[in-house]
Order: C-alpha cells, then structure tokens, then sequence
C-alpha cells in the first residue's frame, strides 16, 4: 500500500483563524463585495458536542480573484485549543471549458501541465466525509449535514447511510474511519448515486448504487488534492465505489478524446454527463510551480434532451402542457410514445413522478425508433426545425422590473448588431402602449430585431404587446427576455444598489433627487411583478423564453440572449461575436449611456408620507453635506408584520394607543435604530469621527456596512412607541450610544419627537411596565431577527 507517500499537510491554526475572519467579514459586506453565507450545525452524537461551520459563496463570485479560498464546499469547527479547524474541504470551484479565462482551451494549453486525469462526471450529489476530533465521524453534503425538516430523507443523511452500510461491509467502525480521516488530515469526496434515493439524469441501478469516491482533499485553504491512484486505492481500502479514470500525458490528446466523446455523449457503453480533468496549473509566468488544479468537460447533448424529455414526461403526468423549446420534432414523438406508455400501466405515472422509471422508459423509446440518443439529438440539424430560417421579424420583450438591466442589455445587443430599440421612457402622453407597438413595428421594417424596453412586469402588460404586434405583423417572433426573480431579496439588493448608483441619469427614475419616492417605485413593481410562465396564459405567446437572472450583471445576460437567440435562429447571428466585443458592447452601454429626455412621473406614495421621509431621508450624494445621524434602516415590511402579531388578539387596552397611531397614520414609514446622532458628538468625539470618515466614504445611498437587528419588545405609553431591539454585532463595530437601542415607531402628533423615545426607555428601565406606571410592553414571540443596513443620514 503506497499511501504512504500520499500529500500530507498540518493544518496552521493562525492560517485557519485568518480564513474565519475572512469568511466572517464576507458575511457582513454588502454592494459589489463577495459575500458569504454562514450556517452553522450541531453535529448530532458528537461526545463533545462539536458544531460546524459551513461556508458558502454565491456562484458567480468564484470567478472573482482574492478570495480566502476557493474551496466549493467548506465546514469549519474549533477544536479543544479553541483553534479554528477546517472540518470540511471541497474541491475548488472548478468551470467548464471556456467558462472563465484559464479554461479557455489557449490557456490551458499555455499554463497547464499532465498527467490529466480524466474521470466521469458522476451524476449524482456530492458528499464529503471527514474525521472531528472527538472521532465523530462526519459527513455532509454540499452546503449541509444532519437531517432536514423540510425534506423526508437529506442528501446528507443518506450518504450517511451508504457510509454505514460500507463499512460493514469491510468490517470496520465509523470511529476508525473517522480517525483515519483525521490522521491524514483529509476530506474524502464521494458522489452519491442511488435511484433508489433519487434518480438523475444517467442510470444507477441497485447494482451500480452507492458512494463513488471521486476525490481526496487535504484540509487546509490551498487546493491539495490526492492524485487519483491514490483516491482509487483509498476507494478499496475502505469500500467505496471508484470512478473510471482515463489518463493522458499531453493536452492534445486530452483534447481529442473530449472532443470525440462528446459527438456521442456516450462513454464506455453509456451516455455521460462530462469530464471532470485534473492537472497541475502553473501559478508563475515562469511555470516553476504547479497547483492542482480541475476544469469540466460537459457535454451538452445528448444529455440536455434527456432532461427536457424528463421534464416533459412529468407535466404530462401532472396534466399540464410539457413546455420545450429544443428538439421539437424528436421530442413531440417521444411524448406521443411516452403518453401511449403511460396509458398502458397505470403504476407507470406513479414511479415516475417519484423518478423511477425515467431511463427505460426513454430507452424503450430509443429502441422503439432505433436510434441512439446522440442521433435523437441531432435529429433536427438532419431534418431542420422551423426556427432554423428566421431571419428577421423578432421582437425582444423583457419580463423585468426597475433596475435589472433591460436598457443595458438591449443597448448592448444594438451596438453589436445594429438592432432596433423602442424604449418606453422615451415614449410620453397618452396611449403609450399602442405607441410602443407602433414604434417597434416601424422599426422592423429595416432592422430584423428590436428590442421593446419595457418591464412587461404584469401578465397584462405581456398580452398587450403580444396581441397588438401579432395582429399587425402575424408571422412576427416575439422572445421573452426572462429576468427571474426567484431570489427576491438579491434582486431587489442588486437593483437598488444600481438605480441610487445610476443617480438621475434616466428619464424618469431620478434616484439622486429623491430617492425614498425611487424606492417606493421599485417596490410597486416588484409587487406587481408576474412571473413568466410560457405554459400557460399570455406567456405562451411567446416563440422563445431566455431566462436571465438579474443579479448576474449584464454581460452575463447579454451572451446568454445572443447565444440562446443564435441557437434557435441561427441566421440572425449568423458569427458570434467574440468576448472581446461582448465587453466592449456592454461596457460602452454601462458607461456611455444617457437617456435622450427626462420627465417626472407621479408616485404612488402619499404627498405627506412623501414629505416625511425626504425630512428623514432626503441626500445628495453630489453636495457632500455633513453627518446628521449614523442609522441602521430595516426593513418596514417585517417591523409591521412583527407589531401587527404583537397585538393581535391582546387586549383592547393594549391595543388602543397603536390603533390610534395606525389610524391616524403616525406609524412611520421607514423604521431605523439611531447609533448616534450629531448632539452628541461631543460626548463621543473618537466615535462620531469614525461614523463621519466611514459615511464620508460611501458609495452608494450613505450605506456603510451591514447589522441584524433582533427585535425584543415594543415598548410605549400614551405618547410615543419604541421597539427595543438588540444589535447582532460580533465585531462590536457598531456601537450604539444610546441607553436602549430602539426603533421609534411612531408618536402621538407633532409635538412629540421621536427622540423622546429615549426617555420612554430610560422610564421604563427605571420603573418598568404596568400597574400604574403608564408603560405598557408586549414582548415578540420568537424575536425576529432583521438584516439592517448601516447608513449615515446627511443635515438637510
Ligand atoms: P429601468 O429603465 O429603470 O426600469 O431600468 P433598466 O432595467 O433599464 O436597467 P438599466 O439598464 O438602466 O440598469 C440600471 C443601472 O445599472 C444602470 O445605471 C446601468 O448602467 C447599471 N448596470 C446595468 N448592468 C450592470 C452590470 O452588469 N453591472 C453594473 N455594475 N451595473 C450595471
Ligand atoms: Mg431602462
């Protein structure tokens, strides 16, 4: 056994609390920075009650540079010495060729070294295993471990129980499997592939279910990885399941064999999913030094149809339209054979919806037209598909709200295709959505496509502009420019933050001026915001979906439109451009862009909630003026819903002074907790000065950093209503020189002001509540917990 000379490395307490602190910081930044998310697990069974850490970044920021580590997948715990330890390491985030500038095949070339490792892109979910000091053995999925209360059996549980039954089978305990872990210093890397537990795309039978160790990580914040000899003997040794493994010396060759796979999509007598190719990566220009380093290798087809096939099988089963776009020809027949199969076993549908079933049923199709699966995907480049000599007459129409980047992207395209846009802002007076139509339909007549700027946010919306540019031009295409807004609070993060950066360049939203009324717009459309769906309703009206996601930024969204366009259409784009002109185009529209006019519209919000919050809120970012008070804002909605429960149901006494302020609309609109405030910079000179240089330094909307905010108990007499609240500040960064953190919620009437809530609470620590104290309190159930954002609030 030469596992011997496996790669070892200590973990460094210091190199490990840095990483912590990192990450830490990561989950408390906000606008532009990386953030991280944290969630921390008790690990059940632990003699010595060990919790873990897991870390986690959004997606797309690996590909940024400078972060603590790259590991996708990461557990951290403290250990007897109260040091932090890594408990869990991923692999890091590897992309697929192409994706990101060293995947791009010239920079592998270039910077790369071999062997390359190929090994199958298992298809299942990731599983790592790890030993903790007190000889627990650990086990976790990508992001988690421990059951879950919201779904029957977790990823990581039944990993757990592939562990068990394993080793059994070798006769050994999870003790001395953890120590051996532990010894090593390392996390094996499973996949778990089971039908049983959940079918994927690609087939694992009873006979070929299990735990495939794929991977064999070093736990320190550098990517070290064993090579995958050692991972197949380690696989042995311990009764994993190993993952084939091709090894090739030069990158060539590598190259060739991905490339020859891929015209089937199938490998060793079954279709895959795609490589995964491991090598070493020179970290210098000098190439003295190599990394480990990963990169995929995917395949697209056949696999894509299988899952469209999947998809569709199941609405057919659920009674809905099965929606595809791709592959229609081969896909309507398989559905036609699908629909026939199911009629004839009645359990069929049963198993199906619950993933069992799905292989063989889209095998037995494949025998049935005696194709293979690579064939069925090609099926339409042989027999040409309808869409494939569109070469004009297509109308992009976003499905959006304020923000998320419909001018940016549909500039963009124009620039780099000369393509027509109509943007609604420009269009003033009455009828506007008929002249929309009008504009688009003249601009059609000498561009094959124009863009319809609008946010169509509302199903109406949709209708409206489908129906009138059918009726005037019925063989026109229209394609939905999709902006999802699936992660509500990232999407509404990321376009506040671009439309109070945008300021006033834009013909109606002028953020810089008055920026609560911008808000209240933004807020008005998200709610009104209606989901596309091209299955039903007015949405299928649409020849093509592009789904695009908000928070991406629009260079992402601007290749993912031209390259989806350019697969259904192939003779609008007929070359496509490069990155180069792809960057260009977008930045030329981020940068360059100012709108031809500029008008005011109303808002919705009432004149005098209007008044109020330019007096709390009203800046100008431009006109540096000075500090006025350092805040943290939360969000209203949530403050409402918590005091709304906190009286429901009590006693009309109680109840009587918030009705009254309700009633008499004295209950703000916007809620804050005042750290400090100008009076009392003298008392606090050193603070005040660091409140003032940090708003000094905001960007964007005074924003200085980020703070939850628990919310305790509203406290409050006949006059005046706080909420005293708790910071959940771990670095004390935010101090707050106040008696009683609070948030005012509202006062009787002009005369009193919201600063008086500061004696409320000092009354009410003196002397407490009820009896004849005049201080009533109702205390949160459950004490909600709010992400504030921290701002400096400018004079007037
Ligand atoms: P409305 O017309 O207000 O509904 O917004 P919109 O959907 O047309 O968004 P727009 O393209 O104007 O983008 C909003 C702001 O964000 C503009 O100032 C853009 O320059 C900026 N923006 C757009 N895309 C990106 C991006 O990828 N990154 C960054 N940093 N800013 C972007
Ligand atoms: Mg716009």
């Amino acid at each position: 056994m030469d596992l011997s000379k496996a790669p070892y490395c200590e973990q460094d307490p210091q190199q490990n609390s840095q990483l912590v602190r990192a990450l830490n910081d990561g989950t408390k930044k906000a606008k532009g920075d990386i953030k991280v998310k944290k969630t921390t697990f008790k690990i059940p069974g632990s003699p010595d009650g060990i919790s873990v850490d897991s870390w986690r970044f959004q997606d797309w920021d690996y590909k940024k540079p400078n972060l603590p580590t790259y590991a996708r997948g990461l557990f951290t715990t403290r250990n007897r010495r109260n040091d932090h330890e890594i408990a869990v390491r991923g692999y890091d985030k590897f992309f697929n060729v192409g994706e990101v500038f060293d995947t791009k095949w010239e920079n592998i070339k270039r910077k790369t070294r071999g062997p390359y490792e190929l090994t199958l892109k298992e298809n299942g979910c990731i599983i790592f295993i790890s030993g903790l000091e007190d000889e627990t053995l650990l086990v976790c999925s990508k992001h988690s471990t421990g059951d879950r209360s919201d779904v029957e059996v977790s990823h990581a549980s039944a990993g757990e129980k592939w562990v068990n039954k394993q080793l059994a089978t070798i006769g050994k305990t999870r003790e001395d499997f953890a120590r051996e872990l532990r010894r090593r210093n390392i996390t094996a890397v499973a996949e778990l592939c089971d039908d049983d537990f959940e079918e994927h795309i690609l087939a694992y039978g009873p006979d070929k279910a299990g735990l495939y160790l794929h991977g064999i990580n070093v736990n320190i914040p550098e990517f070290m990885t064993y090579p995958s000899h050692l991972v197949q003997q380690f696989a042995d040794e311990w009764g994993f399941r190993k993952v084939d493994l091709e090894s090739f010396d030069d990158i060539e060759t590598v190259k060739d064999f991905l490339e020859k796979v891929a015209e089937s999509g199938a490998h060793g007598g079954r279709d895959v999913e795609g490589f995964v190719v491991r090598c070493g990566i020179s970290s210098d220009a000098e190439q003295t030094q190599y990394n480990d380093w990963f990169f995929k290798y995917k395949f697209e087809e056949p696999y894509l149809m299988y899952r469209q096939w999947r998809e569709c099988t199941k609405s057919l089963i659920s009674g809905k339209p099965p929606r595809f776009k791709k592959h229609t020809k081969i896909t309507e027949e398989y559905l036609l054979y699908a629909r026939k199969r199911l009629a004839q076993d009645p359990k069929m549908s049963k198993l199906y919806s619950q993933n069992h079933g799905i292989i063989a049923l889209r095998d037995d199709f494949l025998a049935y037209k005696n194709m293979k699966g690579s064939e069925a995907a090609n099926f339409e480049n042989i027999f040409g598909n309808d869409t494939s000599s569109v070469s004009g007459d297509v109308v992009l129409v976003p499905i959006a709200t304020i923000g998320c980047g419909k001018t940016t992207v549909g500039v963009a395209l124009s620039h780099l295709f000369g393509w027509g846009i109509v943007q609604n802002d420009n269009i003033q007076g009455k009828g506007r959505p008929a002249r929309l139509v009008q504009a688009v339909m003249s601009l059609l007549v000498d561009h094959p496509v124009v863009i319809a700027d609008r946010n169509n946010s509302e199903r109406r919306e949709r209708e409206q502009i489908i129906k009138d540019v059918l009726i005037q031009h019925k063989n026109a295409r229209l394609v939905g420019l999709n902006f999802t807004h699936g992660d509500i609070d990232e999407v509404r993060r990321v376009t506040r933050e671009r439309v109070l950066k945008r300021g006033d360049n834009h013909q109606t939203i002028q953020a810089a001026s008055d920026e609560n009324k911008v808000i209240g717009i933004m807020e008005n459309f998200i709610s009104r915001f209606q989901p596309c769906d091209p299955d039903s309703g007015p949405d299928v009206g649409f020849d093509l979906v592009i789904d695009l996601d908000p928070a991406q930024g629009s260079r992402v969204n601007v290749e993912k439109v031209v390259t989806e366009l350019r697969k259904k259409y192939p003779l609008l784009i007929p070359t496509m451009p490069s990155a180069e002109d792809l960057d260009a185009a977008v930045k030329g529209a981020i940068e360059d862009y100012t709108p031809s006019i500029k008008h005011q519209i109303p808002d919705r919000t009432s004149k005098r909630e209007q008044k109020r919050s330019e007096i709390q809120h009203s800046q100008d970012p431009k006109k540096k003026k000075p500090l006025e008070y350092m805040s943290i804002s939360v969000p209203a909605k949530e403050v409402n819903v918590t005091l709304e429960s906190a009286f429901k149901g009590a006693d009309p006494l109680v109840q009587r002074f918030y009705k009254q302020l309700q009633q008499t609309r004295r209950i703000q609109s916007l809620f804050h907790v005042t750290l400090m405030h100008r009076v009392t910079a003298q008392q606090h000179p050193e603070l005040w000065q660091r409140y003032t240089a940090l708003a000094a330094e905001s960007q964007v909307d005074g924003k200085v950093g980020e703070c939850e905010v628990i919310l305790e108990r509203v406290v409050f007499d006949d006059r005046i209503m706080a909420i005293v609240v708790r910071l959940l500040d771990p670095d004390e960064k935010w101090t707050c020189v106040n008696k009683v953190a609070h948030i005012t919620v509202g006062t009787r009437d002009n005369g009193v002001k919201p600063k008086e809530s500061n004696d409320l609470l000092a009354r009410w620590l003196d002397i407490g509540s009820g009896g004849d104290t005049g201080i009533s309190e109702r205390i949160f159930e459950g004490k909600p917990t709010l992400k504030g954002t921290v701002r400096g609030v400018l004079s007037r």
